[in-house]
């Protein structure tokens, strides 16, 4: 802002400014009688005094111009004054993201296709987790399940929905209950954030697998894997007071896990749905209460095409054992090949290309009880509050 002679009125920073990066013109805004102008500086500077940054608006700006490389003293802001925004806490807790607080943001949809997600999977992966060994199976009834990798979402479990529904749901080193153990996944990250870990299998060489892979990673508290049917739970962990109940169990037939005739995966729909029931009810009954239990579903189509209802059915067990739904989430995983088969499927049957899995959260007490035992959940780099 200038008189028409040149003299400077306002914007004096942004004039060296612009002559520091170089620049030739710049438009202004150019007053005709010294009495306006005089005035437009006086209210200018007042204004400048009344305001107060947005500390973390102007924290994230900074850092966004930093990274593109700009030079931050050019803005007029002394190294001081910077690092003193950033090591007030207060400022940088105003300033956290949503997945910087909790991981992820906690919405219904969980989408663990973004950047956040795969950053902090491979963080995960990192610590040597081998949850595919111990997997020999049987058979599969969909190209689905033989054509999900481990990068799509398929049967080797996230790592990073671990880890959320621990922090989110389970106490600080509560004791975690999992009746359909399968990999190592669940329980090396329960150990490694300080949870003590219960998982159930019916296959030995599947809990074999599991406890060398931990015993190769967890470097401080151990998982617990026992092989057993978990339609005898009371008998197998009797004692267990459960924290929380976190488990994804076999959908129908859709993976055949082995020949055991008490596993889920190879039985009539019928019998599936009663035998599910009964341990879905055994695991609540060792869950304390005014806690929470999460299973990780996903849908199967019958013969005919038509879905057969896995997540009706689990919240249908955990209802009739006393813990009520709570939160339902769809986690979006990775499209892998599907964009390639779903034409053709598309085309002939109308069947849409599934890219999610069912996230079921029950509670068994009373939600009011819940800000009392579960604090903020906190978040660093993966395992940083960990066990050891
Ligand atoms: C869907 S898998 C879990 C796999 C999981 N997605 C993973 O790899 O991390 C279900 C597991 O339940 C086990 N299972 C089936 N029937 C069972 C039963 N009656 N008692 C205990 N485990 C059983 C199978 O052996 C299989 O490992």
């Amino acid at each position: 802002v200038c008189l028409v002679d040149g003299t400077m009125v306002a914007g004096n920073g942004a004039l060296k400014a612009a002559q520091e990066l170089g620049w030739e013109q710049l438009a202004a805004v150019v007053f005709t009688d010294k009495k306006s102008a005089k005035a437009y500086a006086l209210a200018d500077n007042r204004s400048a005094e009344l305001s107060s940054w947005d500390t973390p608006v102007l924290l994230t700006a900074l850092d966004e111009l930093k990274l593109e490389g700009v030079d931050l003293k050019l803005l007029g802001f002394d190294d001081k004054e910077i690092s003193g925004f950033h090591y007030d806490p207060k400022a940088r807790a105003k300033s956290e993201t949503l997945a910087e607080r909790f991981g992820v943001p906690p919405f219904t949809v969980l989408d663990a296709r973004q950047g956040y997600w795969q950053n902090r999977k491979r963080a995960w992966l990192g610590f040597g987790i081998e949850s595919e060994l111990g997997r020999d199976l049987k058979s599969t009834t969909s190209t689905e399940a033989i054509n999900r990798g481990p990068e799509e979402g398929g049967s080797i479990f996230d790592p990073v929905l671990c880890e959320l529904a621990y922090r989110w749901f389970c106490p600080d080193k509560g004791t975690v209950l999992d009746p359909f153990a399968g990999g190592s996944v669940r329980g090396i990250v329960a150990a490694e954030l300080g949870f003590d870990y219960w998982g159930i299998d019916l296959r030995a060489e599947q809990v074999e697998a599991n406890a060398k892979n931990a015993a190769t990673v967890c470097k401080g508290i151990k998982p617990n894997w026992l092989v057993g049917d978990s339609s005898n739970l009371d008998a197998l962990v009797p004692d267990l007071q459960a924290d929380f109940i976190f488990s994804c169990p076999p959908y129908f037939g859709l993976e055949r896990y082995s020949d055991d005739v008490a596993d889920l995966s190879t039985m009539s729909h019928a019998a599936f749905a009663l035998t599910y029931k009964k341990i879905v009810a055994k695991s609540v009954a060792l869950l304390k209460p005014n806690r929470f239990a999460c299973f990780v579903v996903g849908d199967v189509r019958d013969g005919a095409g038509f879905y057969m209802n896995l997540p009706g059915l689990t919240v249908d067990a955990f209802q009739e054992a006393g813990a009520l739904l709570y939160n339902e989430a769809i986690l979006v995983t990775a499209v892998g090949s599907l964009p390639l088969r779903v034409g053709k499927q598309f085309t002939q049957s109308r069947k849409l290309g599934k890219t999610h899995q069912n996230i079921l959260v029950f509670f068994k007490g009373n939600p009011n009880t819940i800000k009392n035992n579960f604090p903020a959940p906190q978040f660093g780099a993966p395992a940083e509050e960990g066990g050891e």
